[in-house]
Order: structure tokens, then sequence, then C-alpha cells
């Protein structure tokens, strides 16, 4: 391998075990300059040292983007106006980073002069299918390495090993119980003792919420108000996308609401069991629905509930830049023209309720749905429903 093919790789780095291997590996395998890249999308990682860090692990430079904003604003947020949701219950938080870590990973590869671009996913996930498809339609000419499909190492003490033959510096030696994946929108968990579907999680496991059981007494009411299908204030306040996540989490998982445990089909193939938590995405997918409940128009939002489970199986398979995905959010984006008001959302010990609702294009009328009587203004002729239902039950009298 060490042909000169490849001259400098851009690999997405964290600064863990995995990756700091893989830095090193792909020095010694490929003969090549290797620039680390790392997106911040909300993990809450010590960033601070990083590039010296992989500059002790031999990269030649060290790049670190600060994508919240845009991945709140620009993933996240059509994610909640498409409702989407995998399988009817994930959110779908990792899928929704990838494409974004991997436009800017392409970005930071073509900037800093490199001809092929590494990642440290494994063989048998889905992140490895969402990053690659990403450079695939960003970057064609950039050759992908990946490590994991490639190299003799099997295991953990495999890397550990490599780590002290090339002494590269490691900071946390103990074995960590799951895969995790964190940004602004969710925690995931993976692996470890989860791979029994029948074994409850640890409650010392969660990160983002409060346990339900030990969630505050009394419950907490949000308002979140939207525009055109978009989250725009949080009780009256108006954030920008990365701010209002951060505070729908803090509010959320306060409550312990927005935790998820289920088995998912990956789209390699394989069944997995994740648990997630997603606090702020959980309320404000709740809010949105609500305050489309009132601005819809019937058959508009029935064709759209027809794309919701689509839309959400592009995100997942990773189809974030395909001409199905552009086509679907074109649908998307036209349904939710006169989604903008506010709903009321309470938060109770891991539950949520709406307990209102309005907007100023509200298609709501109370005096068309009234049981009460609304006089000479009521445009709903009751006597016409004798020969509507009448002529919808034709078919069915057998005659
Ligand atoms: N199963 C989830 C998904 O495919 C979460 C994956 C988490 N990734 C990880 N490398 N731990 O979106």
């Amino acid at each position: 391998m060490t042909d000169g093919s490849v001259k400098r790789v851009c690999l997405a780095y964290s600064g863990g075990l995995d990756t700091s291997v893989i830095l090193r590996w792909l020095i010694e395998t490929y003969d090549c300059e290797v620039v680390a890249y790392c997106a911040d999308v909300g993990q809450e990682e010590e960033l601070d040292g990083l590039p010296e860090k992989a500059k002790a692990s031999g990269a030649v430079d060290c790049v670190i983007r600060d994508l919240r904003e845009e991945f709140a604003r620009d993933y996240v947020y059509p994610a909640i106006q498409g409702n989407a949701l995998y399988e009817g219950t994930y959110f779908l938080g990792t899928a929704l980073a990838r494409p974004v870590i991997g436009k800017h990973h392409v970005e930071v590869a073509r900037e800093t002069g490199c001809d092929a671009i590494a990642h440290g996913a494994t063989g048998k996930g889905n992140d490895q299918v969402r990053f690659e498809l990403a450079y695939r339609a960003l970057a064609p000419d950039l050759k992908v390495i990946a490590p994991w499909r490639e190299w003799d190492l099997r295991s953990r003490t495999d890397c550990m090993a490599y780590a002290q033959k090339y002494s590269i510096p490691i900071t946390a030696t103990v074995k960590k119980p799951y895969s995790i994946d964190r940004n602004l929108l969710h925690i995931s968990f993976e692996g470890g003792v989860l791979e029994d579907p029948w074994r409850a999680p640890d409650q010392s496991m969660f990160v983002m919420t409060t346990n339900p059981e030990e969630a505050p007494d009394t419950a907490a009411e949000v308002i979140i108000g939207f525009e055109k299908g978009l989250p725009v204030s949080l009780d009256g306040q108006a954030l920008g996308p990365a701010a209002l996540l951060a505070r729908a989490n803090q509010l959320a998982g306060a409550h312990g609401v927005g935790r998820v445990d289920m088995v998912e089909n990956r789209f390699v193939g394989l069944k997995s069991r994740g648990v997630y938590e997603t606090p702020g995405g959980t309320l404000l997918h709740a809010a949105h629905r609500a305050v489309e409940s009132i601005t819809m128009d019937r058959e508009v939002m029935h064709e759209r509930d027809r794309l919701m489970p689509r839309f959400a199986e592009l995100i997942y398979n990773g189809f974030w830049f395909s001409p199905e995905m552009k086509f679907v959010r074109a649908a998307l984006d036209e349904s939710q023209t006169n989604v903008t008001g506010e709903a009321r959302v309470r938060l109770y010990k891991g539950g949520l309720q709406v307990t209102g609702r309005r907007s100023p294009v509200s298609l709501y009328s109370e005096a068309l749905s009234s049981f009460e009587d609304a006089g000479e203004a009521d445009t709903y002729v009751q006597a016409d429903a004798t020969g509507f239902i009448h002529l919808q039950g034709l078919r069915l009298t057998g005659e």
C-alpha cells in the first residue's frame, strides 16, 4: 500500500483511542501525511489541547470546526419540520449529524490539499455508509480509507498494544462500557450489556435526562413558537436554532423526557439495540405537530404523512445529499408554509402532553366545530350531512 498512491489524508479525529491509533496506522501503512479534522456538533468533549494531541500522534495539521449552529439549523430543524422518526421511534440524532460532519470533512480535505479522506467508523454500522455516501456525493474524486475494514486490529486490546508500540498518547485507558455518540440533538448508547435486548439499561448510564422517577413533582409548562414549521421562540423569547435546542434539552431533560429504548433495523442488514436520549427533540416534535394540527390543510397533512417514513429512511440510510432527498424536502418545505403559531407543552416525570395550541393563521374555527348553535354565521348546515352520508353509503348497502 505504500505505493505513494496517497499523499495526504484528512482523518475525522476525536482524540480518543481509535482515531489516535488510526492516525498513526495511516502514516505507517500509506507513508502519507495526515491532517486531523474534528467537528464540534455539541458532543461536549474537551477540544482544548486537541491539536497538540493530534500533532503528538503524528498529524501535520489539525482543523477544528464548530458546526453546532449549522447542524441545528440545516439538519435538525428540517427533520423537525418533517416529523422524521425512523421506524416510528428513533429521532435520528446520529444520522442527522453525519452529513454535516461529512460535508465539512470534504471541505477541510480540499482546503488542506488532501487526496484521501478517512473515518473511524466500523464495518458493521450505519455511520460508514452515511459518511461515505456524503463523500461520494460531494467529492467523488477523493479516495476513501476506512481502516476498520482494512487493518488486522480486531479488539481494543490490539489497539492498546498498537498505541503502546508507537508511543501514541492515550488518556483514558478504562474500557468504555458502551459505544456512545453525542451531539446537540441526542446521545446514543449501544453495545456492551445493551446487546441483550431484554436487559434494562442501568440508570447510571443516562446523561441528558433525569430518571423520571426522580424528576420534579411539579410539572413544567413550555411554550414553543414556530414560523413556517421552524422553532423560533421558547416561552416568548426568540432564540436561534442551537440556543433553542440547548434550552429545550435542559428543560425536557430535567423532567426525564425523551428516553427511547428500541431494537432497530440497520441499513447494513443487522438488527441492533439502541438507547437514546433526545429531550429537546422530543419536545420540539410534539410542539410542532400541535401547531400543524391547527394550521395545515387536511389533505396536505395526509400527503405529508405518507412522506414522513420515507424522509426518515433517507436520513437513516445516509442519503442526505441525494436527488430523492431534494425532491422529498421540496415537498416537505411546501407543506410548512402555513405552520406558524405556538404550542404549550406540559413536562412531567418522563412524559409530555400538549395542553394548548394557537396561531394567527389558524384554520380551526371554534364556531364551525362548536356544539353550540353559531346562529346565522354558521356555514355548516347540519342537514347537508344527510346527503353526504347517503352518497358515501351507496356502495355499502349491497344493492
Ligand atoms: N444506531 C444509531 C444510528 O445508526 C446510532 C449510532 C451511533 N453511532 C455510534 N458510532 N455510536 O443512527
